[in-house]
Protein backbone atom coordinates (compact mmCIF):
# COMPACT_ATOMS: atom_id res chain seq x y z
CA UNK A 1 0.00 0.00 0.00
CA UNK A 2 1.60 3.17 -0.98
CA UNK A 3 1.91 5.22 2.67
CA UNK A 4 1.91 9.05 2.21
CA UNK A 5 4.82 10.99 3.87
CA UNK A 6 2.33 13.51 4.97
CA UNK A 7 -0.07 15.83 3.33
CA UNK A 8 -1.15 19.27 4.68
CA UNK A 9 -5.06 19.57 3.42
CA UNK A 10 -4.21 23.46 1.99
CA UNK A 11 -6.80 26.09 2.39
CA UNK A 12 -9.00 24.46 -0.29
CA UNK A 13 -13.35 23.81 -0.56
CA UNK A 14 -15.90 25.06 1.40
CA UNK A 15 -15.00 28.94 1.46
CA UNK A 16 -14.56 30.92 4.94
CA UNK A 17 -17.51 33.40 5.58
CA UNK A 18 -16.89 33.98 10.03
CA UNK A 19 -15.29 30.41 10.44
CA UNK A 20 -12.55 29.34 12.38
CA UNK A 21 -9.34 28.09 10.63
CA UNK A 22 -8.42 23.79 10.86
CA UNK A 23 -4.50 23.03 9.97
CA UNK A 24 -4.87 19.39 9.15
CA UNK A 25 -2.04 16.96 8.38
CA UNK A 26 -2.04 13.55 7.81
CA UNK A 27 0.33 10.60 7.88
CA UNK A 28 0.31 7.18 6.90
CA UNK A 29 -2.24 5.09 4.07
CA UNK A 30 -4.74 5.88 2.11
CA UNK A 31 -7.04 5.29 4.86
CA UNK A 32 -6.12 7.97 6.90
CA UNK A 33 -6.15 10.60 3.53
CA UNK A 34 -9.70 9.29 3.48
CA UNK A 35 -10.35 10.01 7.60
CA UNK A 36 -8.82 13.62 6.56
CA UNK A 37 -11.17 14.60 4.38
CA UNK A 38 -14.22 13.25 6.67
CA UNK A 39 -12.58 15.25 9.28
CA UNK A 40 -12.77 18.18 6.97
CA UNK A 41 -16.08 17.61 5.97
CA UNK A 42 -17.96 17.40 9.23
CA UNK A 43 -16.23 20.22 10.44
CA UNK A 44 -16.69 22.21 7.69
CA UNK A 45 -19.72 24.28 9.24
CA UNK A 46 -17.38 25.73 11.73
CA UNK A 47 -13.92 25.68 10.47
CA UNK A 48 -12.26 25.90 7.04
CA UNK A 49 -9.01 24.23 6.18
CA UNK A 50 -5.69 26.90 6.11
CA UNK A 51 -2.33 26.11 5.43
CA UNK A 52 -0.62 28.69 7.58
CA UNK A 53 -0.54 26.52 11.04
CA UNK A 54 0.23 29.47 12.89
CA UNK A 55 -3.07 31.46 12.37
CA UNK A 56 -5.18 28.27 12.90
CA UNK A 57 -7.52 27.76 15.79
CA UNK A 58 -7.66 23.92 15.54
CA UNK A 59 -4.26 21.96 14.77
CA UNK A 60 -5.28 18.18 13.84
CA UNK A 61 -2.72 15.45 12.89
CA UNK A 62 -4.15 12.11 11.83
CA UNK A 63 -1.45 9.93 12.61
CA UNK A 64 -0.02 6.63 11.32
CA UNK A 65 2.23 4.31 13.55
CA UNK A 66 2.89 1.70 10.99
CA UNK A 67 6.54 2.03 11.60
CA UNK A 68 8.68 3.86 14.35
CA UNK A 69 9.84 6.33 12.05
CA UNK A 70 6.12 7.07 11.13
CA UNK A 71 5.28 7.61 14.82
CA UNK A 72 8.03 9.84 16.09
CA UNK A 73 7.20 12.19 13.00
CA UNK A 74 4.17 12.75 15.26
CA UNK A 75 5.97 13.42 18.63
CA UNK A 76 8.85 16.10 16.35
CA UNK A 77 5.93 18.15 14.56
CA UNK A 78 3.51 18.28 17.77
CA UNK A 79 6.62 19.49 19.47
CA UNK A 80 6.71 22.39 17.13
CA UNK A 81 2.99 23.74 17.73
CA UNK A 82 3.13 23.70 21.91
CA UNK A 83 4.89 27.78 21.50
CA UNK A 84 1.49 28.41 19.20
CA UNK A 85 -0.03 27.38 22.33
CA UNK A 86 1.45 29.78 24.22
CA UNK A 87 0.85 32.78 22.02
CA UNK A 88 -2.77 31.72 20.97
CA UNK A 89 -4.16 30.38 24.19
CA UNK A 90 -7.65 29.48 22.60
CA UNK A 91 -6.09 27.08 20.01
CA UNK A 92 -6.83 23.49 20.27
CA UNK A 93 -4.31 20.97 19.36
CA UNK A 94 -5.74 17.62 18.74
CA UNK A 95 -4.15 13.70 17.61
CA UNK A 96 -6.08 11.44 15.57
CA UNK A 97 -5.49 8.23 13.97
CA UNK A 98 -3.33 5.14 14.94
CA UNK A 99 -1.19 6.66 17.24
CA UNK A 100 -3.85 7.99 19.08
CA UNK A 101 -5.46 5.14 19.05
CA UNK A 102 -2.47 3.10 20.19
CA UNK A 103 -1.24 5.29 22.95
CA UNK A 104 -4.42 6.71 23.97
CA UNK A 105 -4.03 8.67 27.35
CA UNK A 106 -0.49 8.12 27.28
CA UNK A 107 -0.51 10.78 24.73
CA UNK A 108 -2.25 13.12 27.22
CA UNK A 109 0.54 12.55 30.07
CA UNK A 110 3.48 12.62 27.61
CA UNK A 111 2.00 16.10 25.66
CA UNK A 112 0.22 17.51 28.46
CA UNK A 113 -0.74 20.63 26.18
CA UNK A 114 -2.80 18.87 23.94
CA UNK A 115 -6.77 18.52 24.24
CA UNK A 116 -8.04 15.80 22.06
CA UNK A 117 -6.53 12.23 21.65
CA UNK A 118 -8.83 10.40 18.47
CA UNK A 119 -8.57 7.09 17.27
CA UNK A 120 -10.44 5.80 13.83
CA UNK A 121 -13.38 5.16 15.15
CA UNK A 122 -14.35 8.62 16.56
CA UNK A 123 -13.78 11.14 13.33
CA UNK A 124 -17.21 11.26 12.47
CA UNK A 125 -17.89 12.87 16.73
CA UNK A 126 -15.17 15.29 16.41
CA UNK A 127 -17.96 18.05 16.68
CA UNK A 128 -19.58 17.01 19.82
CA UNK A 129 -15.66 16.62 21.13
CA UNK A 130 -14.44 20.45 20.10
CA UNK A 131 -17.50 21.46 21.70
CA UNK A 132 -16.61 20.15 25.12
CA UNK A 133 -13.24 21.33 24.72
CA UNK A 134 -14.59 25.13 24.01
CA UNK A 135 -16.63 24.84 27.26
CA UNK A 136 -13.57 24.25 29.29
CA UNK A 137 -14.37 20.35 30.54
CA UNK A 138 -10.86 19.37 30.10
CA UNK A 139 -8.95 17.49 27.18
CA UNK A 140 -11.02 14.59 25.72
CA UNK A 141 -9.91 11.00 25.42
CA UNK A 142 -11.63 8.75 22.81
CA UNK A 143 -10.22 5.32 21.86
CA UNK A 144 -13.24 3.41 21.33
CA UNK A 145 -13.17 0.57 18.36
CA UNK A 146 -16.86 0.49 17.16
CA UNK A 147 -18.06 -3.31 15.29
CA UNK A 148 -19.84 -1.63 12.84
CA UNK A 149 -19.14 0.90 9.82
CA UNK A 150 -22.65 2.60 9.25
CA UNK A 151 -21.79 6.35 8.48
CA UNK A 152 -23.78 8.70 7.77
CA UNK A 153 -23.82 10.70 4.05
CA UNK A 154 -22.10 13.85 4.59
CA UNK A 155 -23.51 16.43 2.45
CA UNK A 156 -20.49 18.41 2.23
CA UNK A 157 -19.11 18.71 -1.07
CA UNK A 158 -15.57 17.02 -1.00
CA UNK A 159 -12.49 19.44 0.12
CA UNK A 160 -10.43 19.86 -2.88
CA UNK A 161 -11.95 22.27 -4.99
CA UNK A 162 -11.68 20.14 -8.44
CA UNK A 163 -11.51 16.55 -7.52
CA UNK A 164 -10.52 14.11 -10.28
CA UNK A 165 -10.45 11.08 -8.21
CA UNK A 166 -11.37 10.09 -5.07
CA UNK A 167 -10.82 7.45 -2.28
CA UNK A 168 -14.36 5.57 -0.42
CA UNK A 169 -13.54 3.36 2.33
CA UNK A 170 -15.47 -0.20 2.01
CA UNK A 171 -14.21 -1.50 5.01
CA UNK A 172 -12.58 -1.17 8.41
CA UNK A 173 -10.05 -3.22 10.25
CA UNK A 174 -8.52 -6.38 9.79
CA UNK A 175 -8.41 -9.66 11.24
CA UNK A 176 -5.79 -10.94 9.68
CA UNK A 177 -2.90 -10.33 12.31
CA UNK A 178 0.30 -10.67 10.63
CA UNK A 179 3.11 -10.64 12.64
CA UNK A 180 4.84 -7.80 12.07
CA UNK A 181 1.49 -5.37 11.54
CA UNK A 182 0.06 -2.51 14.05
CA UNK A 183 -2.62 -2.08 11.80
CA UNK A 184 -5.42 -4.81 13.69
CA UNK A 185 -4.46 -3.33 17.10
CA UNK A 186 -4.89 0.35 16.21
CA UNK A 187 -8.28 -0.21 13.46
CA UNK A 188 -9.87 -2.90 15.10
CA UNK A 189 -11.62 -5.82 13.90
CA UNK A 190 -12.70 -6.11 10.16
CA UNK A 191 -16.11 -4.82 9.49
CA UNK A 192 -17.83 -4.24 6.33
CA UNK A 193 -19.62 -1.22 5.29
CA UNK A 194 -22.99 -2.10 3.54
CA UNK A 195 -22.96 -1.60 -0.22
CA UNK A 196 -26.16 0.69 -0.15
CA UNK A 197 -23.84 3.52 1.70
CA UNK A 198 -20.99 2.49 -0.74
CA UNK A 199 -22.73 3.50 -3.87
CA UNK A 200 -24.72 6.33 -2.45
CA UNK A 201 -20.68 7.83 -1.41
CA UNK A 202 -20.00 6.94 -4.88
CA UNK A 203 -22.85 8.51 -6.86
CA UNK A 204 -22.74 11.80 -4.52
CA UNK A 205 -18.55 12.17 -5.76
CA UNK A 206 -19.61 11.17 -9.48
CA UNK A 207 -21.41 14.16 -9.12
CA UNK A 208 -19.21 16.32 -7.92
CA UNK A 209 -16.61 15.94 -10.75
CA UNK A 210 -14.70 12.78 -9.85
CA UNK A 211 -14.07 10.34 -12.62
CA UNK A 212 -11.90 7.62 -10.87
CA UNK A 213 -13.09 6.07 -7.82
CA UNK A 214 -10.35 3.97 -5.79
CA UNK A 215 -11.60 1.34 -2.84
CA UNK A 216 -10.07 0.85 0.08
CA UNK A 217 -9.88 -1.76 3.01
CA UNK A 218 -6.77 -3.16 4.47
CA UNK A 219 -7.73 -6.47 2.93
CA UNK A 220 -10.99 -6.02 0.60
CA UNK A 221 -10.99 -9.26 -0.43
CA UNK A 222 -12.63 -10.54 2.41
CA UNK A 223 -15.09 -7.57 2.04
CA UNK A 224 -18.51 -8.77 2.51
CA UNK A 225 -17.82 -11.93 4.61
CA UNK A 226 -19.22 -10.64 7.77
CA UNK A 227 -22.52 -8.76 6.31
CA UNK A 228 -25.77 -10.63 6.26
CA UNK A 229 -26.25 -10.57 2.18
CA UNK A 230 -23.16 -12.93 1.75
CA UNK A 231 -21.68 -10.02 -0.29
CA UNK A 232 -18.65 -10.75 -2.11
CA UNK A 233 -15.90 -8.26 -3.14
CA UNK A 234 -16.00 -9.12 -6.50
CA UNK A 235 -19.95 -8.82 -6.52
CA UNK A 236 -19.35 -5.50 -5.14
CA UNK A 237 -16.67 -4.18 -8.01
CA UNK A 238 -19.28 -5.41 -10.47
CA UNK A 239 -22.25 -3.65 -8.92
CA UNK A 240 -19.75 -0.47 -8.43
CA UNK A 241 -18.40 -0.65 -11.87
CA UNK A 242 -22.07 -0.08 -13.69
CA UNK A 243 -22.61 3.51 -11.33
CA UNK A 244 -23.15 5.73 -14.61
CA UNK A 245 -20.27 8.06 -14.98
CA UNK A 246 -17.95 6.24 -13.21
CA UNK A 247 -14.91 5.61 -15.72
CA UNK A 248 -12.26 4.43 -13.60
CA UNK A 249 -12.20 2.04 -10.79
CA UNK A 250 -9.18 0.77 -8.63
CA UNK A 251 -8.98 -0.71 -5.10
CA UNK A 252 -6.52 -1.66 -2.86
CA UNK A 253 -5.00 -3.27 -0.51
CA UNK A 254 -5.45 -7.17 -0.87
CA UNK A 255 -3.57 -10.15 0.66
CA UNK A 256 -2.68 -12.69 -2.13
CA UNK A 257 -3.87 -15.06 0.09
CA UNK A 258 -7.80 -14.80 -0.45
CA UNK A 259 -7.10 -13.18 -3.96
CA UNK A 260 -9.91 -15.40 -5.97
CA UNK A 261 -10.56 -16.82 -9.75
CA UNK A 262 -13.52 -14.56 -9.45
CA UNK A 263 -11.57 -11.20 -8.77
CA UNK A 264 -9.19 -12.38 -11.25
CA UNK A 265 -11.81 -12.54 -13.55
CA UNK A 266 -13.08 -8.77 -12.51
CA UNK A 267 -9.77 -7.51 -14.60
CA UNK A 268 -10.51 -8.96 -17.43
CA UNK A 269 -14.83 -8.52 -17.59
CA UNK A 270 -15.60 -5.05 -16.39
CA UNK A 271 -14.18 -1.98 -18.21
CA UNK A 272 -14.04 0.44 -15.42
CA UNK A 273 -11.84 -1.66 -13.53
CA UNK A 274 -8.02 -0.45 -14.15
CA UNK A 275 -4.99 -2.78 -15.18
CA UNK A 276 -3.17 -2.23 -11.96
CA UNK A 277 -2.76 -4.75 -9.02
CA UNK A 278 -0.65 -4.03 -5.66
CA UNK A 279 -0.52 -7.58 -4.02
CA UNK A 280 1.63 -7.37 -1.51
CA UNK A 281 4.17 -9.90 -1.43
CA UNK A 282 6.25 -8.70 1.79
CA UNK A 283 8.95 -11.66 1.59
CA UNK A 284 10.01 -14.11 -1.08
CA UNK A 285 10.99 -17.05 1.41
CA UNK A 286 7.96 -19.48 2.25
CA UNK A 287 9.94 -19.59 6.22
CA UNK A 288 9.62 -15.88 6.43
CA UNK A 289 6.20 -15.75 5.05
CA UNK A 290 5.29 -18.74 7.41
CA UNK A 291 6.63 -16.89 10.48
CA UNK A 292 4.93 -13.25 9.13
CA UNK A 293 1.54 -15.22 9.43
CA UNK A 294 0.47 -14.52 5.92
CA UNK A 295 -1.28 -17.67 5.23
CA UNK A 296 0.70 -18.86 1.34
CA UNK A 297 3.96 -19.45 -0.01
CA UNK A 298 6.56 -17.97 -2.21
CA UNK A 299 4.87 -20.67 -5.08
CA UNK A 300 1.39 -19.87 -4.17
CA UNK A 301 2.51 -16.09 -4.74
CA UNK A 302 4.03 -17.03 -8.16
CA UNK A 303 1.26 -18.97 -9.25
CA UNK A 304 -1.27 -16.28 -8.47
CA UNK A 305 0.29 -14.25 -10.54
CA UNK A 306 0.70 -15.94 -13.11
CA UNK A 307 -3.40 -17.27 -13.30
CA UNK A 308 -4.05 -13.08 -12.80
CA UNK A 309 -1.68 -12.40 -15.93
CA UNK A 310 -4.18 -15.62 -17.52
CA UNK A 311 -6.55 -13.79 -17.15
CA UNK A 312 -4.74 -9.87 -17.60
CA UNK A 313 -2.01 -10.58 -19.57
CA UNK A 314 -1.21 -6.83 -18.86
CA UNK A 315 -1.84 -6.07 -15.46
CA UNK A 316 0.78 -3.94 -14.01
CA UNK A 317 1.84 -5.27 -10.64
CA UNK A 318 3.53 -3.23 -7.39
CA UNK A 319 4.05 -4.26 -4.39
CA UNK A 320 5.23 -4.03 -0.42
CA UNK A 321 8.22 -5.66 0.99
CA UNK A 322 9.71 -5.69 4.18
CA UNK A 323 13.37 -6.93 4.78
CA UNK A 324 14.92 -7.94 8.28
CA UNK A 325 11.97 -9.52 9.57
CA UNK A 326 12.85 -11.55 13.03
CA UNK A 327 15.11 -15.16 11.83
CA UNK A 328 15.53 -13.60 7.85
CA UNK A 329 18.45 -15.82 7.18
CA UNK A 330 21.03 -14.59 3.86
CA UNK A 331 19.01 -17.34 2.17
CA UNK A 332 15.67 -16.19 3.09
CA UNK A 333 16.70 -12.67 1.59
CA UNK A 334 17.78 -14.05 -1.52
CA UNK A 335 14.84 -15.88 -1.91
CA UNK A 336 12.95 -12.58 -1.98
CA UNK A 337 15.85 -11.27 -4.42
CA UNK A 338 14.90 -13.63 -6.85
CA UNK A 339 11.08 -13.50 -6.69
CA UNK A 340 11.94 -9.65 -7.49
CA UNK A 341 13.68 -10.90 -10.76
CA UNK A 342 11.17 -13.58 -11.37
CA UNK A 343 7.77 -10.99 -11.57
CA UNK A 344 9.60 -7.60 -12.49
CA UNK A 345 7.51 -5.13 -10.70
CA UNK A 346 6.48 -1.71 -12.02
CA UNK A 347 7.20 -0.34 -8.75
CA UNK A 348 8.03 -1.87 -5.39
CA UNK A 349 7.50 0.02 -1.58
CA UNK A 350 10.34 -1.70 0.42
CA UNK A 351 10.46 -1.09 4.48
CA UNK A 352 13.46 -2.64 6.97
CA UNK A 353 11.62 -4.03 9.52
CA UNK A 354 10.39 -2.13 12.57
CA UNK A 355 9.21 -3.94 15.86
CA UNK A 356 5.73 -2.22 16.42
CA UNK A 357 3.55 -2.45 20.10
CA UNK A 358 1.55 -5.29 20.63
CA UNK A 359 2.46 -7.64 17.68
CA UNK A 360 3.87 -10.89 18.19
CA UNK A 361 6.86 -10.31 16.15
CA UNK A 362 7.95 -7.80 18.51
CA UNK A 363 8.57 -10.60 20.66
CA UNK A 364 10.61 -12.64 18.50
CA UNK A 365 14.02 -13.08 20.11
CA UNK A 366 15.95 -13.47 16.67
CA UNK A 367 15.72 -9.95 15.53
CA UNK A 368 18.28 -8.45 13.39
CA UNK A 369 21.03 -5.99 13.39
CA UNK A 370 20.09 -2.27 12.41
CA UNK A 371 23.38 -2.10 9.62
CA UNK A 372 22.02 -6.00 7.88
CA UNK A 373 18.42 -4.29 7.59
CA UNK A 374 20.09 -1.38 5.75
CA UNK A 375 22.18 -3.12 3.66
CA UNK A 376 19.27 -5.62 2.61
CA UNK A 377 16.82 -2.80 1.96
CA UNK A 378 19.62 -0.67 -0.58
CA UNK A 379 20.26 -4.04 -2.37
CA UNK A 380 16.86 -4.31 -3.19
CA UNK A 381 16.56 -0.56 -3.99
CA UNK A 382 19.44 -1.69 -6.34
CA UNK A 383 17.79 -4.11 -7.77
CA UNK A 384 14.57 -2.34 -8.04
CA UNK A 385 15.97 0.58 -9.84
CA UNK A 386 16.77 -1.55 -12.70
CA UNK A 387 13.58 -3.44 -12.68
CA UNK A 388 11.33 -0.58 -12.63
CA UNK A 389 13.29 1.85 -15.15
CA UNK A 390 13.22 -1.32 -17.74
CA UNK A 391 9.58 -1.99 -17.40
CA UNK A 392 8.91 1.56 -17.51
CA UNK A 393 10.84 1.51 -20.42
CA UNK A 394 9.21 -0.90 -21.96
CA UNK A 395 6.28 1.82 -22.37
CA UNK A 396 8.10 4.44 -24.80
CA UNK A 397 6.34 4.86 -27.92
CA UNK A 398 3.19 3.18 -26.73
CA UNK A 399 -0.03 5.59 -26.85
CA UNK A 400 -1.91 5.75 -23.54
CA UNK A 401 -5.35 6.87 -21.94
CA UNK A 402 -4.34 9.07 -19.28
CA UNK A 403 -6.64 10.96 -16.79
CA UNK A 404 -5.14 14.53 -16.30
CA UNK A 405 -5.41 14.55 -12.20
CA UNK A 406 -3.49 18.45 -12.26
CA UNK A 407 -0.63 21.09 -13.52
CA UNK A 408 2.92 19.82 -12.59
CA UNK A 409 3.82 21.65 -9.23
CA UNK A 410 7.23 22.58 -10.51
CA UNK A 411 5.98 23.92 -14.05
CA UNK A 412 1.89 24.76 -14.53
CA UNK A 413 2.46 24.54 -18.44
CA UNK A 414 3.05 20.71 -17.52
CA UNK A 415 0.30 18.52 -16.47
CA UNK A 416 0.55 15.25 -14.32
CA UNK A 417 -1.88 12.08 -14.94
CA UNK A 418 -2.14 8.25 -14.88
CA UNK A 419 -2.17 6.00 -17.01
CA UNK A 420 -4.83 2.56 -16.39
CA UNK A 421 -1.87 0.91 -15.34
CA UNK A 422 -1.22 3.67 -12.56
CA UNK A 423 2.32 4.84 -14.21
CA UNK A 424 2.33 8.44 -13.52
CA UNK A 425 2.97 10.59 -16.71
CA UNK A 426 3.94 14.55 -17.10
CA UNK A 427 3.37 15.84 -20.08
CA UNK A 428 3.42 19.75 -21.58
CA UNK A 429 -0.91 20.91 -21.66
CA UNK A 430 -2.64 23.82 -21.09
CA UNK A 431 -4.76 23.81 -17.33
CA UNK A 432 -8.19 23.32 -19.23
CA UNK A 433 -7.48 19.60 -19.56
CA UNK A 434 -7.49 18.91 -15.81
CA UNK A 435 -10.44 15.96 -15.43
CA UNK A 436 -10.40 14.91 -18.94
CA UNK A 437 -9.14 11.87 -20.38
CA UNK A 438 -6.06 12.41 -23.02
CA UNK A 439 -4.04 10.00 -25.30
CA UNK A 440 -0.72 10.73 -24.58
CA UNK A 441 2.50 8.99 -26.39
CA UNK A 442 4.55 8.04 -24.22
CA UNK A 443 8.40 9.50 -24.96
CA UNK A 444 10.73 9.19 -22.22
CA UNK A 445 10.78 6.52 -19.36
CA UNK A 446 12.00 8.17 -15.67
CA UNK A 447 12.39 6.24 -12.51
CA UNK A 448 9.15 6.23 -11.29
CA UNK A 449 7.35 8.16 -13.77
CA UNK A 450 7.03 8.78 -17.85
CA UNK A 451 6.98 11.57 -20.10
CA UNK A 452 5.16 12.00 -23.04
CA UNK A 453 3.11 14.65 -25.42
CA UNK A 454 -0.64 14.52 -26.26
CA UNK A 455 -1.73 12.62 -29.27
CA UNK A 456 -5.09 13.63 -28.68
CA UNK A 457 -7.98 13.73 -26.99
CA UNK A 458 -10.54 11.45 -25.61
CA UNK A 459 -14.29 10.33 -25.46
CA UNK A 460 -14.91 13.71 -27.32
CA UNK A 461 -15.00 15.74 -23.81
CA UNK A 462 -12.68 18.46 -25.28
CA UNK A 463 -11.72 19.75 -28.45
CA UNK A 464 -8.17 21.39 -28.24
CA UNK A 465 -7.98 24.79 -29.39
CA UNK A 466 -5.20 24.38 -32.54
CA UNK A 467 -5.39 28.10 -32.86
N1 LIG B 1 -3.08 -4.29 4.49
C1 LIG B 1 -1.90 -4.21 3.76
C2 LIG B 1 -0.75 -3.61 4.52
C3 LIG B 1 -0.90 -2.25 5.05
S1 LIG B 1 0.48 -1.66 5.89
C4 LIG B 1 -1.50 -5.62 3.36
O1 LIG B 1 -1.92 -6.58 3.93
O2 LIG B 1 -0.70 -5.73 2.49
C5 LIG B 1 1.50 -1.19 4.51
C6 LIG B 1 2.83 -1.88 4.45
O3 LIG B 1 3.65 -1.48 5.52
C7 LIG B 1 2.80 -3.38 4.55
O4 LIG B 1 2.45 -4.00 3.35
C8 LIG B 1 4.20 -3.71 4.99
O5 LIG B 1 5.05 -3.91 3.88
C9 LIG B 1 4.62 -2.47 5.75
N2 LIG B 1 4.70 -2.74 7.18
C10 LIG B 1 3.68 -3.07 8.01
N3 LIG B 1 4.14 -3.26 9.26
C11 LIG B 1 5.48 -3.06 9.21
C12 LIG B 1 6.53 -3.13 10.19
N4 LIG B 1 6.27 -3.47 11.44
N5 LIG B 1 7.79 -2.87 9.78
C13 LIG B 1 8.05 -2.54 8.50
N6 LIG B 1 7.11 -2.46 7.55
C14 LIG B 1 5.83 -2.72 7.89
FE1 LIG C 1 -1.58 -5.69 8.56
FE2 LIG C 1 -1.69 -8.12 7.55
FE3 LIG C 1 -3.94 -6.81 8.05
FE4 LIG C 1 -2.38 -6.04 6.05
S1 LIG C 1 -3.47 -8.00 6.19
S2 LIG C 1 -3.33 -4.73 7.59
S3 LIG C 1 -0.35 -6.46 6.84
S4 LIG C 1 -2.45 -7.51 9.58
FE1 LIG D 1 -2.77 3.36 7.74
FE2 LIG D 1 -0.66 3.81 9.23
FE3 LIG D 1 -2.95 3.38 10.38
S1 LIG D 1 -0.72 2.58 7.42
S2 LIG D 1 -4.07 2.07 8.99
S3 LIG D 1 -2.44 5.11 9.03
S4 LIG D 1 -1.02 2.59 11.05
Amino acid sequence: MKLLNCSNAGAAGFGNRGRKRLYLVTFGCQMNEYDSQRIAQVLQEKYTLTSDADNADLILINTCSIREKAENKVYSLVGRFKKFKRQKPGLIIGIAGCVAQQEGDRLLKRLPFIDLVVGPHGIYGLPDMLRDIEKGTGPVLYTELKHDFSTPLISAPLPEPNPVQAFVTIMQGCDNFCAFCVVPYVRGREVSRPPDDILAEIRQILDEGVKEVTLLGQNVNSYGKKLNDDFSFPGLLRMVSETPGLERLRFTTSNPKDLCIDLMKCFRDLDALCEHLHLPVQSGSTTTLKRMNRHYTRDGYLATVDKLKSFCPDITLTTDLIVGFPGETDRDFEDTISLLKTVEFDQIFAFKYSPRPLTRAARFDDHIPEEIKAERLEAVFELQKEIGLSCYKSMEGRKEEILVEDTSKKNPKELRGRTRGNHVVNFPGPKELVGKFVTVKITKACYHSLRGEIYDTLKGEFQMNQG
